[in-house]
């Protein structure tokens, strides 16, 4: 049984993640968290399907034995290939929420009848899993996708360069399927952290829209209907494991969070 001090887990292939880990922290500002980034097999979107569910699933069980009473799945791609099995590996034990049910969610009170746009890995793209699930749920919106396997690997690598990213966001921006629509969603947990370049290119006229609060919430909800929600006084712990030391995750992991932070290098399989 899970006490509420227990943390949350949040796992992704690297520092996507981290971008809902930040909003888990600033809506639960009480809660421990214990985040692993799977950098050495970073990313993910365009590896197989059997590749991501093996990282997640060996990653629930690493969550597991630190004794987590939540499991966020902080990617996408990820949630769009493994949620299923990871549910059903750990689902009996452990409540697991994704990225992609909350931006349905929010899509279907938000954008019924607009046209939306979605950016996302080779694997959450190519799988439709936002489209099949608009679809089976009925809400009324005109939906296309676009892979941008480009900007992982851009993320990943800290490039600092405006221009190289600049370059590469217009490039896909304005390809045929993205033309005319309401809203862009940022179908991967690493977008947000180049969601100004990606604003600045639209200059407003459309809504760019991340799952990062909205996932947050989800995880609220989750924990306040369990009774599990760390008490207010806690002393939050914040454990960061990545599986290859990457200087981009641990300066970013770093930035986002203020106080000092565990980092830890743990290997996936030795
Ligand atoms: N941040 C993840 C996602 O939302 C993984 C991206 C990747 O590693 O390719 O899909």
């Amino acid at each position: 049984m899970f006490e509420a001090s227990s943390p949350i887990g949040i796992f992704d292939s690297g520092m996507g993640g981290l971008t809902v880990a930040k909003a888990v922290t600033q809506q639960l500002p009480s809660e421990s968290i214990v985040y692993f980034g799977d950098t050495a097999h970073a990313p993910w979107g365009d590896k197989s399907v059997a590749a991501i569910q093996a990282y997640a699933v060996k990653i629930c069980d690493i969550l597991l034995h630190q004794h987590c009473k939540l499991i966020l799945i902080a990617c996408n791609s990820a949630s769009a290939v493994a949620y299923d099995l990871v549910k059903e590996y750990v689902g009996h034990r452990v409540t697991v929420i994704d990225v992609v049910n909350p931006m349905v969610d929010y899509l279907a009170t938000h954008y019924s009848k607009k046209r939306v746009g979605l950016i996302g890995t080779q694997q959450t793209v190519g799988s439709d899993i936002y489209g099949k699930k608009i679809q089976q749920r009925g809400i009324a919106i005109r939906f296309n996708a676009l892979a941008t396997p480009l900007l992982v690997p851009l993320i990943e690598s800290g490039e600092r360069n405006p221009k190289v990213i600049e370059e590469v966001i217009k490039s896909y921006l304005l390809s045929p399927q993205l033309q005319n629509i309401d809203a862009l969603v940022l179908g991967c947990t690493h977008y947000p952290l180049i969601k100004d370049q990606i604003n600045a290119f639209y200059s407003g006229q459309t809504a760019v829209i991340d799952a990062t609060e909205m996932v947050a919430k989800a995880v609220k909800n989750q924990l306040q209907a369990q009774d599990l929600l760390a008490s207010a006084g806690q002393l939050p712990q914040r454990t960061f494991y990545s599986s290859d030391y990457t200087q981009a995750f641990s300066a970013l992991a770093r930035r986002f969070f203020d106080e000092p932070v565990r980092l830890e290098r743990y290997a996936l399989w030795d």
